[in-house]
């Protein structure tokens, strides 16, 4: 099977180094791919928009395009391969509005019975400020559209969520702000399960949970995610069934609007003391999350794709490593805000040579001289696997502590609220 995979940040790394492990992909391409996607796979510049990727696909004989990223999935780049005849995986664009609209995410969920917190959505600053005024901190505001992540504030006092709301419809986000939702603050442990569905077939991967804020004990601004562990030890088997049978609901409701959903989808849920709430869905593997449950994996990826993207996902068996994965996000300098790229990275070989133990590429590239350097603000995802969750963790960051490049930062706290217990989360 000759793959495409769309896509160059450490998730893709992720996809990429699993599919390389599948006897049935012959050849794997990267568009664009990073540093590490080099080393298993050929890449490419970046190949945009369904015709170019569909044109692309043909020219090359490609048995199967793999879409990593949202923005391609929102725009309906497997719809355009699909019509070209070429197997695709990730939803078309009408599934992909799960991600790509926040409002018609939760008017989705409202028609389905879904739960998650209570929202109301605004098109201009005025009476989304009353609003706030009248509800109330905690509070969440979020951009409609997709914002690479920075589109949602977690306010914890009345003054942030209002700069919140104004920074929205001053334009910061663009189009994607031009609609605002206020939502129902919800406390409790996040927890995100993604399952691969073919519009009927739902199979659910290993939970895991991500650390969204930049800074140590959970404080600062959110990111595009600082750590990872997989599986979660503070889910109970009652949170297990819930989360799965809401991901199954939504998965039926979309049959039922008509809406063919072949890819990932993924739940972001927070455990509440009223159960499992759904804090937003997204139409593709997690980014950092990939990272851990990939290689948990004991399954051939291509065959599971591929099947996805035939509607026969009921044919294929899958299996879990019985093991404990933990990923530690090296970050530059000044991420999630303003951070300086080109710094030469050292120690990465070392870092592999720990057992069960593999550094993803983010935002890495050569400069001129062939040295691998830093090209992004997450740069690297260094995840160990072991027997139980405290050896994963040492180890990751055993690797972490022989990786360096000027003004790298990360956080040490990683897994430490999971090793506490619930009562960790204070609710
Ligand atoms: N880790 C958060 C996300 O992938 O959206």
């Amino acid at each position: 099977m000759r793959i495409l995979v769309i896509g160059g940040g450490g998730r893709e790394h992720a996809i990429v180094a699993k599919l390389a492990e599948s006897p049935s992909a012959t050849h794997i391409i990267a568009a664009p791919g990073n540093g590490g996607t080099a080393q298993v796979a050929e890449n490419v510049s970046a190949v945009e928009g369904g015709e170019a990727i569909a044109a692309f696909a043909r020219d090359n004989a490609i048995d199967l395009v793999v879409v990593g990223p949202e923005a391609p999935l929102v725009a309906g780049v497997t719809d355009t391969v699909r019509a070209a005849g070429i197997p695709a995986f990730g939803p078309g664009s009408e599934g992909a509005r799960i991600e790509g609209s926040k409002e018609f995410a939760k008017a989705f969920m409202r028609r389905h019975g879904i739960p998650a917190g209570d929202s109301r959505s605004f098109s201009s600053a005025e009476p989304a400020l009353a609003y706030l005024e009248q509800v109330g901190a905690p509070i969440v505001v979020k951009a409609d559209g997709l914002a690479a992540g920075k589109g949602v504030t977690v306010a914890m006092d009345l003054q942030v969520a209002r700069e919140a709301v104004r920074e929205c419809f001053a334009g910061r986000f663009g189009e994607a702000g031009s609609t605002v939702l206020i939502e129902e603050y919800l406390p409790g442990p996040e927890c995100t399960l993604l399952a691969f569905t073919d519009g009927h077939t739902v199979v659910p991967m290993v939970p895991s949970q991500d650390h969204k804020r930049a800074f140590e004990g959970d404080e600062g601004p959110n990111t595009g995610g600082m750590g990872v562990y997989s599986p979660v030890p503070i889910v109970t088997d009652a949170e297990h069934e819930t989360m799965v049978d809401i991901v199954r609901a939504a998965v039926e409701g979309m049959a039922e609007e008509g809406i063919e959903y072949r890819g990932v989808l993924y739940g972001g849920f927070v455990l509440t003391d009223r159960g499992p709430k759904v804090l937003e869905f997204n139409a593709r593997f997690g980014d950092p999350e990939t990272q851990v449950v990939l290689p948990l994996l004991d399954a051939d990826l291509a065959e599971i794709l591929l099947a996805v993207a035939e509607g026969r996902l009921a044919d294929v068996e899958l299996a879990w490593r019985d093991d404990w994965a933990m990923c530690v996000v090296l970050a530059s300098g000044g991420y999630p805000g303003d951070y300086e790229t080109g710094k030469p990275i050292t120690g990465i070989e070392q870092a592999e040579e720990l057992p069960d133990t593999i550094v993803y590429h983010a935002g890495t590239a050569f400069d001129a001289d062939g040295r691998l350097v830093t090209a992004g603000g997450r740069v690297l995802n260094v995840t160990a696997l072991g027997p139980d969750f405290s050896s994963a963790r040492d180890r990751a960051y055993e690797a972490v502590a022989r990786i360096s490049f000027d003004g790298m930062f990360y956080r040490s706290d990683i897994g430490a609220r999971a090793m506490r217990g619930r009562s960790a989360w204070g609710v």
